[in-house]
């Protein structure tokens, strides 16, 4: 993969919106200042979009996009190659964008480069591989085709914690497939979400209107992206509380629509007594710590076996008391800063109701600006707050469970299902626990952290509906018309 950047000047004008092919001011009385969480300074302070700009933006994407779904496969992968090779010669500048925008370490902002590389690499293949099907007959006569079409204009709405690669995870497939598609990037990254993946596609020679990006509040415009008539499917990740309401505009409104719904996790991680400990301690540090925390497939509940409970606290203690707090930029850093202060506030209410309801509190550091340093609690039971809800940042829970069917039970008492990890010597035992975590992912001897372009990525229970990657997005972006022949004449019964 080749990291030189010499030959490309960077990327400007990202104080404009990107609709229906042409750089606009956004029209909106209000602005979105953009800035870095680490150190507050203003990135780039973009006029936010009107409601008559979205309007423009789903035009322009329900003008164009019969033509481009008629294009060759080999025009389109084209483009999605093409993509790749900007992504592999701007590789310094987007890793550079993603620290400075989303707070991301170094490490966590080339693994999201990793994976927007892999995703788009994987789409490119899809418009060769979709295709439909022929299927027996029981009427004399007839035949069954089934056809795998464009679903036609695609709303996608991205949030900030892995804003390239989760908008990517959409964008790709869909314009690969033939759609078009009107952008919503979460507000905290407007750039690394939406505008700088608007600016690669433009160069790779994307015709214009099929990927527009609309810069505005999800509480002002995000229900006129939904409500719209021209998105037949709206690919949604984000909070769940945003997805519910989400899901009931897409089918309680005037327009029914399809939902790919990818929100909140609360992954257990789960130790058993036979685990190596010192590498599940490794992976219960990283799998928790990466990008502090703000992954909804981060650990969110570790669950020990009694047996080797101490053993295992005094270990991760020891091991997260090396990590590097602070600045994302240097290359040692594990925990850099949290998004923006409503979270910090949210988790200082955190860590001061885990010491209300009983946690032990082993491991915290003071809170400088918006950098929150580890925070780790013993004794915490499946009941608390750590436990039930999502963290979202960098605070962890110790569940001693007394066995493996109660870190079983345990594991299972969530409203979520997205993903999970166990720990075990036997690999037998652990396919069997993982057979029984009810959670659309499980990773045995890893950490929930996974994604890959051709497994299925998604959640069941609240943690939502849909899978991304592979042949699951395939079917996920493309509409099912079943079209059949009756080749000679059908005698009706009147
Ligand atoms: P949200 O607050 O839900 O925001 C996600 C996106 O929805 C943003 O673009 C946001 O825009 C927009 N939005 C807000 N209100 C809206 C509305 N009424 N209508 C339409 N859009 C609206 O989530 P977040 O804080 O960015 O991300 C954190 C959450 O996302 C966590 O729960 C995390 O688990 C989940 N998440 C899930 C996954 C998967 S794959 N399951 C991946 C990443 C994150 P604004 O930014 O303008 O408000």
């Amino acid at each position: 993969m080749s990291t030189n950047n010499t030959t490309t000047s960077a990327y400007t004008d990202f104080h404009l919106q990107f609709i229906a092919g042409e750089w606009q001011t956004g029209k909106d009385d209000s602005s979105n200042t953009n800035t870095n969480p680490y150190n507050g300074d203003t990135l780039v302070e973009i006029q936010q979009a009107t409601k008559d700009q979205l309007n423009e933006a789903y035009d322009a994407a329900s003008q164009t996009q019969e033509a481009w779904a008629k294009q060759t496969p080999a025009t389109r992968a084209a483009v999605l190659y093409k993509v790749v090779n900007i992504l592999d010669q701007r590789q310094e500048e987007i890793v550079d964008w993603l620290i400075k925008e989303s707070g991301s370490t170094r490490i966590k902002a080339m693994v999201e480069f990793s994976a927007t590389r892999a995703i788009t690499l994987e789409a490119a293949t899809f418009p060769n591989r979709v295709h439909g099907e022929i299927r027996p007959s029981n009427t004399p006569g007839k035949e069954n085709f089934i056809y795998r079409e464009p679903i036609g204009v695609v709303a996608v709405i991205s949030p900030w914690n892995f804003p390239l690669h989760l908008t990517q995870r959409s964008i790709a497939p869909a314009l690969a497939l033939g759609n078009a598609v009107v952008l919503k990037p979460a507000s905290d990254t407007p750039v690394t979400g939406g505008l700088l993946l608007a600016k690669v596609f433009e160069e790779a020679g994307l015709p214009k209107g099929l990927l527009n990006v609309v810069v505005g509040s999800g509480s002002e415009i995000g229900d006129a992206i939904v409500e719209h008539k021209a998105p037949s499917l709206v690919s949604f990740t984000g909070s769940t509380s945003v997805g519910k309401h989400i899901g009931e505009l897409a089918n309680g409104g005037e327009y029914i629509k399809q939902v790919a719904l990818e929100l909140g996790g609360n992954s257990p991680f789960v130790v058993l007594k036979d685990a190596d400990i010192e590498q599940a301690v490794k992976a219960a540090a990283f799998g928790k710590f990466l990008h502090q925390g703000q992954i909804c497939i981060a650990i969110n509940r570790v669950i020990v076996e009694d047996e080797i409970y101490d053993d295992f606290v005094e270990r991760f203690l020891a091991h997260v008391k090396t990590l590097n707090v602070g600045d994302p930029n240097k290359q040692d850093t594990a925990v850099g800063p949290i998004i923006n202060a409503k979270q910090v506030k949210s988790l200082k209410e955190k860590i001061a109701k885990a010491q209300e309801e009983g946690a032990k509190m082993i491991l915290s550091g003071e809170i400088q600006g918006q950098v929150v340093p580890p925070h780790i609690f013993t004794e915490v039971t499946r009941e608390m707050d750590l436990s039930r809800n999502e963290v979202f940042g960098p605070l962890v829970g110790i569940i001693r469970a007394k066995d493996e069917d109660d870190a079983l039970s345990i594991a299972n008492d969530s409203m979520y299902g997205l993903s999970s990890a166990v720990f075990t010597a036997d690999m037998q035992k652990g396919l069997r626990f993982a057979r029984g975590i009810r959670a659309g992912m499980t990773h045995i001897n890893d950490i929930s952290v996974n994604d890959e372009s051709n497994t299925p990525f998604g959640g069941e229970k609240n943690s939502g509906i849909g899978r991304f990657n592979g042949e699951w997005v395939l079917e996920e972006f493309t509409r099912t018309h079943w079209i059949s022949m009756q080749n000679e004449p059908r005698e009706y019964p009147f």
